[in-house]
């Protein structure tokens, strides 16, 4: 598998539709619900993760979140694919990149079903936030990076 930013076009379609089918699809939500102003920010890190087929198996994105924190957001990894290393793989990217990019910490707001796999990689909880689609608990969490 190699995991990088996607480059063609038919990549971005498939980097947005993966986001949609596994964040927002099961919740009934609309096509462009996916998508957030933040994923043009010029600072903004898209990674996919390929397999040798070409399919896409997981996606993630870094943003600034300021004062020298990077913040990880949409989070994905095909259900087919899911529990194979692949959100390990594309966590270990993104950081790799916020460490580049002189971040010293990650936030992230975590599904709660997704906390054990954060907890895994090294991050802590921070407090509860926000619940979304008035039924999915979410926690602050954080990770300091290595410099
Ligand atoms: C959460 C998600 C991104 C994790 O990616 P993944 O590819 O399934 O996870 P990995 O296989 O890379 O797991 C890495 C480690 O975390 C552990 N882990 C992953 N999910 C876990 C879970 N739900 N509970 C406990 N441990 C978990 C794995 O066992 C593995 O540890 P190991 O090396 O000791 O075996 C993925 O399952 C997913 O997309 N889920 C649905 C959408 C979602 O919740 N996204 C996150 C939004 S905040």
């Amino acid at each position: 598998m190699a995991v990088r930013s996607p480059q063609t076009s038919a990549e971005w379609s498939a980097y947005y539709q993966l986001r949609y089918e596994v964040l927002r699809q099961p919740w009934q939500q609309p096509v462009g619900s996916e998508r957030v102003p933040e994923d043009e920010d010029p600072a903004t890190v898209h990674a996919l993760c390929l397999m040798p087929t070409d399919a896409v198996a997981g996606v993630g994105m870094l943003q600034s979140a300021g004062q020298g924190r990077g913040q990880i957001r949409f989070m994905a990894v095909a259900p087919a694919w899911q529990g194979h290393g692949i959100g390990r793989e594309l966590l270990g990217y993104l950081e790799e990149v916020a460490t580049q990019l002189g971040y010293a910490e990650i936030v992230l707001h975590a599904r709660q079903a997704a906390v054990p796999f954060y907890v895994r990689l090294g991050y802590a909880i921070v407090a509860p936030s926000h619940t979304l689609f008035g039924s999915i608990p979410h926690f602050l969490m954080s990770k300091e990076l290595a410099q």
